[in-house]
């Protein structure tokens, strides 16, 4: 395992821990109704945004299994989004992706982009064998995102929980280490 350098970059993007000077940046897409429709969760207060501020700032890489790093992601030096990697089990090197953007951003590739290089953390610096992405099943804008990875769906499951107010539906998506480097090589 080896923590990688920061900020990471990409074709458009840079990738590094949040700070607490992204209060601001954090509130304006976890403030919004339509951002939290498919999330866990409704919009959030400014004092609820300095309490998940806190929490993504105090981690800036994934020591132990159950830790969520998550990383602001910077458009031009304008903070726009969130991409999220959890550790999901050390004894099975299996992790999850997933994102949040703001929706002025929304539509043009941020999401998949963005998500691409938290995979590549995974696989790459975190050594993980499998990595998992799920969401509400009427999120098509989300499950597009993990095709568009490449991702495989593996799984839906129908009435799994009662969401906000009505039977809620899920799927799954994975790739594995293998997978992602063979997509890789042929880009
Ligand atoms: C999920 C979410 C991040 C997806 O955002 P998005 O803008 O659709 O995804 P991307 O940034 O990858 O952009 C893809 C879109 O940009 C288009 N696009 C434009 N230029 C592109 C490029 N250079 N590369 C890839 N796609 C590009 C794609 O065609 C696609 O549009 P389409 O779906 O109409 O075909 C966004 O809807 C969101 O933040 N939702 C609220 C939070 C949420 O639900 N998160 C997921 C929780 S599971």
């Amino acid at each position: 395992m080896t923590k990688p350098d920061y900020p990471i970059r990409t074709a458009r993007l840079t990738l590094r821990p949040f700070t607490p000077d992204d209060h601001a940046a954090l509130h304006s897409w976890q403030s919004r109704p339509d951002v939290v429709r498919h999330l866990y969760g409704g919009p959030r207060s400014p004092e609820e945004t300095t309490e998940s501020l806190a929490l993504k700032a105090s981690v800036t890489w994934p020591e132990k299994e159950g830790d969520h790093l998550a990383l602001a992601v910077e458009k031009d030096g304008v903070v726009i989004g969130e991409a999220v990697l959890k550790w999901l089990s050390e004894e099975h090197r299996q992790g999850e992706v997933g994102y949040i953007f703001h929706p002025d951003h929304h539509g043009n590739g941020y999401a998949t982009e963005a998500a691409a290089a938290m995979l590549d953390l995974g696989f790459t610096h975190l050594g993980l064998h499998r990595i998992v992405a799920s969401c509400d099943a009427f999120n098509e804008p989300s499950w597009r995102v993990m095709e568009r990875l490449g991702m495989r769906r593996e799984a839906h499951f129908r009435h799994n929980e009662f969401f906000k107010g009505a039977w809620g539906e899920a799927l799954i998506y994975a790739i594995l280490e293998d997978e992602w480097r063979r997509m890789a090589d042929a880009r």
